[in-house]
Protein backbone atom coordinates (compact mmCIF):
# COMPACT_ATOMS: atom_id res chain seq x y z
CA UNK A 1 0.00 0.00 0.00
CA UNK A 2 1.61 3.69 -0.84
CA UNK A 3 2.58 5.29 1.63
CA UNK A 4 -0.50 8.25 2.27
CA UNK A 5 -3.12 6.16 0.92
CA UNK A 6 -6.30 5.40 2.73
CA UNK A 7 -5.80 2.91 5.12
CA UNK A 8 -2.19 2.90 5.36
CA UNK A 9 -1.05 2.21 8.94
CA UNK A 10 -4.33 0.89 10.16
CA UNK A 11 -4.12 -2.36 12.05
CA UNK A 12 -5.65 -5.39 9.59
CA UNK A 13 -6.28 -8.52 11.14
CA UNK A 14 -3.76 -10.97 9.74
CA UNK A 15 -5.16 -13.27 6.72
CA UNK A 16 -3.84 -16.20 8.14
CA UNK A 17 -4.57 -15.92 11.93
CA UNK A 18 -7.64 -14.28 11.71
CA UNK A 19 -8.57 -11.59 14.39
CA UNK A 20 -6.75 -11.25 17.08
CA UNK A 21 -8.70 -12.25 20.37
CA UNK A 22 -10.27 -8.88 22.28
CA UNK A 23 -7.89 -8.82 25.50
CA UNK A 24 -9.37 -9.86 28.78
CA UNK A 25 -7.77 -7.23 30.78
CA UNK A 26 -8.42 -3.72 30.81
CA UNK A 27 -5.96 -1.26 29.46
CA UNK A 28 -2.76 -1.25 31.98
CA UNK A 29 -3.45 -4.46 33.99
CA UNK A 30 -0.49 -5.76 32.29
CA UNK A 31 2.68 -7.39 34.34
CA UNK A 32 5.19 -4.93 33.01
CA UNK A 33 3.24 -2.20 34.07
CA UNK A 34 2.84 -3.77 37.51
CA UNK A 35 5.22 -1.13 40.19
CA UNK A 36 6.58 -3.31 43.57
CA UNK A 37 7.36 0.58 44.89
CA UNK A 38 9.49 -0.14 48.02
CA UNK A 39 9.07 3.10 50.23
CA UNK A 40 6.69 1.09 52.16
CA UNK A 41 7.02 -1.32 54.81
CA UNK A 42 4.31 -3.74 53.22
CA UNK A 43 5.92 -3.54 49.94
CA UNK A 44 7.67 -6.24 49.94
CA UNK A 45 3.50 -8.21 49.61
CA UNK A 46 4.24 -6.69 46.48
CA UNK A 47 7.30 -8.35 45.02
CA UNK A 48 6.13 -11.61 46.25
CA UNK A 49 2.52 -11.47 44.80
CA UNK A 50 4.25 -10.47 41.57
CA UNK A 51 6.01 -13.82 41.28
CA UNK A 52 3.50 -15.77 42.33
CA UNK A 53 1.33 -14.36 39.52
CA UNK A 54 3.83 -14.30 36.57
CA UNK A 55 4.46 -18.51 37.71
CA UNK A 56 0.90 -18.99 37.62
CA UNK A 57 0.78 -16.91 33.89
CA UNK A 58 3.20 -19.16 32.70
CA UNK A 59 1.13 -22.15 34.07
CA UNK A 60 3.43 -23.25 36.92
CA UNK A 61 2.22 -23.85 40.35
CA UNK A 62 0.13 -22.55 41.70
CA UNK A 63 -3.15 -23.10 39.82
CA UNK A 64 -5.33 -21.54 42.15
CA UNK A 65 -4.21 -17.98 43.17
CA UNK A 66 -6.38 -15.91 45.85
CA UNK A 67 -5.72 -12.63 46.34
CA UNK A 68 -6.87 -10.92 49.50
CA UNK A 69 -6.75 -7.18 50.44
CA UNK A 70 -7.96 -4.17 50.85
CA UNK A 71 -9.02 -1.76 47.85
CA UNK A 72 -6.40 -0.58 45.55
CA UNK A 73 -3.77 -3.02 46.42
CA UNK A 74 -3.28 -4.33 43.37
CA UNK A 75 -5.37 -7.61 43.25
CA UNK A 76 -7.37 -6.90 40.41
CA UNK A 77 -4.19 -5.78 38.81
CA UNK A 78 -2.36 -8.71 39.08
CA UNK A 79 -5.31 -11.17 38.38
CA UNK A 80 -6.03 -9.66 35.15
CA UNK A 81 -2.56 -9.66 33.83
CA UNK A 82 -2.74 -13.37 34.60
CA UNK A 83 -6.00 -14.17 32.71
CA UNK A 84 -4.21 -12.46 29.84
CA UNK A 85 -1.09 -14.60 30.23
CA UNK A 86 -3.15 -17.53 30.15
CA UNK A 87 -5.44 -16.51 27.10
CA UNK A 88 -2.12 -15.60 25.33
CA UNK A 89 -1.06 -19.28 25.99
CA UNK A 90 -4.46 -20.25 23.96
CA UNK A 91 -6.62 -21.10 26.94
CA UNK A 92 -10.29 -20.62 27.03
CA UNK A 93 -10.86 -18.23 30.15
CA UNK A 94 -13.49 -16.50 31.33
CA UNK A 95 -12.74 -13.23 33.73
CA UNK A 96 -16.14 -12.18 35.94
CA UNK A 97 -17.10 -9.99 38.99
CA UNK A 98 -18.79 -12.29 41.12
CA UNK A 99 -21.82 -10.16 41.53
CA UNK A 100 -21.75 -10.31 37.51
CA UNK A 101 -21.91 -14.18 37.85
CA UNK A 102 -24.54 -14.64 40.28
CA UNK A 103 -26.72 -12.23 38.44
CA UNK A 104 -26.02 -13.96 34.97
CA UNK A 105 -26.92 -17.30 37.11
CA UNK A 106 -30.11 -15.92 38.72
CA UNK A 107 -31.22 -14.31 35.02
CA UNK A 108 -31.00 -17.69 33.53
CA UNK A 109 -33.68 -18.95 36.03
CA UNK A 110 -36.19 -16.36 34.19
CA UNK A 111 -38.24 -17.92 31.34
CA UNK A 112 -36.80 -14.86 28.96
CA UNK A 113 -32.91 -15.69 28.93
CA UNK A 114 -31.43 -19.00 27.23
CA UNK A 115 -30.02 -21.35 28.58
CA UNK A 116 -31.02 -22.85 32.46
CA UNK A 117 -28.74 -21.56 35.60
CA UNK A 118 -27.24 -25.51 35.24
CA UNK A 119 -25.58 -24.34 32.05
CA UNK A 120 -23.82 -21.40 33.22
CA UNK A 121 -22.43 -23.34 36.39
CA UNK A 122 -21.33 -25.79 34.00
CA UNK A 123 -19.71 -23.63 31.83
CA UNK A 124 -18.04 -22.07 34.66
CA UNK A 125 -17.16 -24.94 36.35
CA UNK A 126 -15.43 -26.29 32.89
CA UNK A 127 -13.36 -23.62 31.27
CA UNK A 128 -9.53 -23.73 31.19
CA UNK A 129 -9.31 -20.45 33.06
CA UNK A 130 -11.67 -18.74 35.16
CA UNK A 131 -11.04 -15.08 37.38
CA UNK A 132 -13.63 -14.41 39.71
CA UNK A 133 -12.91 -10.85 40.63
CA UNK A 134 -14.32 -9.48 44.06
CA UNK A 135 -16.17 -12.68 45.36
CA UNK A 136 -18.24 -11.32 48.15
CA UNK A 137 -18.69 -7.79 47.44
CA UNK A 138 -22.33 -8.61 46.35
CA UNK A 139 -23.30 -9.79 49.59
CA UNK A 140 -24.71 -13.47 49.82
CA UNK A 141 -27.42 -15.56 50.09
CA UNK A 142 -27.94 -18.80 51.00
CA UNK A 143 -28.72 -19.20 47.28
CA UNK A 144 -25.30 -17.47 45.95
CA UNK A 145 -23.00 -18.77 48.20
CA UNK A 146 -24.73 -22.38 47.19
CA UNK A 147 -23.63 -21.43 43.33
CA UNK A 148 -20.54 -20.26 43.74
CA UNK A 149 -19.49 -23.46 46.09
CA UNK A 150 -20.73 -25.73 43.45
CA UNK A 151 -18.13 -24.04 40.71
CA UNK A 152 -15.38 -23.38 42.93
CA UNK A 153 -15.68 -27.13 44.26
CA UNK A 154 -15.85 -28.44 41.07
CA UNK A 155 -12.87 -26.70 39.65
CA UNK A 156 -11.01 -27.55 42.93
CA UNK A 157 -11.84 -31.64 42.38
CA UNK A 158 -10.51 -31.09 38.87
CA UNK A 159 -7.61 -28.92 39.84
CA UNK A 160 -8.95 -26.35 37.14
CA UNK A 161 -6.43 -22.79 37.05
CA UNK A 162 -8.92 -20.10 39.06
CA UNK A 163 -8.21 -17.07 40.39
CA UNK A 164 -10.24 -15.16 43.09
CA UNK A 165 -10.09 -11.79 44.62
CA UNK A 166 -11.83 -10.54 47.50
CA UNK A 167 -12.00 -7.64 49.93
CA UNK A 168 -12.64 -10.84 52.83
CA UNK A 169 -10.00 -12.40 55.63
CA UNK A 170 -9.93 -15.77 55.12
CA UNK A 171 -11.43 -16.17 58.39
CA UNK A 172 -14.87 -14.55 57.12
CA UNK A 173 -14.16 -16.56 53.63
CA UNK A 174 -14.66 -19.22 56.13
CA UNK A 175 -17.42 -18.43 57.92
CA UNK A 176 -20.24 -18.54 55.02
CA UNK A 177 -18.23 -20.84 52.99
CA UNK A 178 -15.74 -23.06 54.66
CA UNK A 179 -15.61 -25.74 51.86
CA UNK A 180 -14.52 -22.61 49.53
CA UNK A 181 -12.07 -21.23 52.65
CA UNK A 182 -10.33 -25.17 52.95
CA UNK A 183 -9.86 -25.76 49.34
CA UNK A 184 -8.38 -21.88 49.08
CA UNK A 185 -6.00 -23.09 51.53
CA UNK A 186 -4.64 -26.37 50.55
CA UNK A 187 -0.70 -25.27 49.39
CA UNK A 188 -1.38 -28.47 47.20
CA UNK A 189 -2.71 -26.44 44.47
CA UNK A 190 -2.93 -23.16 45.06
CA UNK A 191 -1.29 -20.07 47.23
CA UNK A 192 -2.90 -17.07 48.88
CA UNK A 193 -2.15 -13.89 48.61
CA UNK A 194 -2.04 -11.41 51.30
CA UNK A 195 -1.61 -7.89 49.85
CA UNK A 196 -3.75 -6.19 53.16
CA UNK A 197 -1.83 -3.49 54.34
CA UNK A 198 -0.13 -2.69 50.79
CA UNK A 199 -1.12 1.37 50.22
CA UNK A 200 -4.30 2.14 48.21
CA UNK A 201 -2.47 2.53 44.67
CA UNK A 202 -5.80 5.06 43.67
CA UNK A 203 -3.56 7.37 46.98
CA UNK A 204 -0.28 7.26 46.22
CA UNK A 205 1.20 10.43 44.97
N1 LIG B 1 1.42 -2.04 42.20
C1 LIG B 1 0.77 -1.39 41.23
N2 LIG B 1 1.43 -0.86 40.17
C2 LIG B 1 0.77 -0.19 39.21
N3 LIG B 1 -0.56 0.03 39.20
C3 LIG B 1 -1.27 -0.47 40.22
C4 LIG B 1 -0.65 -1.20 41.27
N4 LIG B 1 -1.60 -1.56 42.16
C5 LIG B 1 -2.76 -1.10 41.67
N5 LIG B 1 -2.58 -0.42 40.51
C6 LIG B 1 -3.60 0.27 39.72
O1 LIG B 1 -4.47 0.91 40.66
C7 LIG B 1 -5.83 0.73 40.33
C8 LIG B 1 -6.52 -0.09 41.44
O2 LIG B 1 -5.91 -1.38 41.52
P1 LIG B 1 -6.78 -2.70 41.58
O3 LIG B 1 -8.02 -2.54 40.76
O4 LIG B 1 -5.90 -3.84 41.23
O5 LIG B 1 -7.15 -2.72 43.11
P2 LIG B 1 -7.88 -3.84 43.95
O6 LIG B 1 -6.92 -4.39 44.93
O7 LIG B 1 -8.54 -4.78 43.02
O8 LIG B 1 -8.94 -2.95 44.74
P3 LIG B 1 -10.50 -3.19 45.06
O9 LIG B 1 -10.53 -4.06 46.29
O10 LIG B 1 -11.01 -1.82 45.34
O11 LIG B 1 -11.15 -3.83 43.88
C9 LIG B 1 -5.84 0.02 38.98
O12 LIG B 1 -5.91 1.00 37.96
C10 LIG B 1 -4.49 -0.68 38.92
O13 LIG B 1 -4.02 -0.84 37.59
MG1 LIG C 1 -10.50 -5.17 42.50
Amino acid sequence: MPLGATGFGAAKPCPRCGPAPRPIAPEGMTFEAFNTYGDHPNDYKLKGALKIATAFAAGDWPVWVTFLGSNGSGKTHLAYAMAQARRNRGERVAAVRSSRLLAAIFAAMGDDTPGSPGEVIESYSKIDVVLLDELGREGHTEASLTRISEILNERYVERLPTIITTNWSLEAIGKVWPDVASRMADSSLGAIVDLEGVLDHRKRG
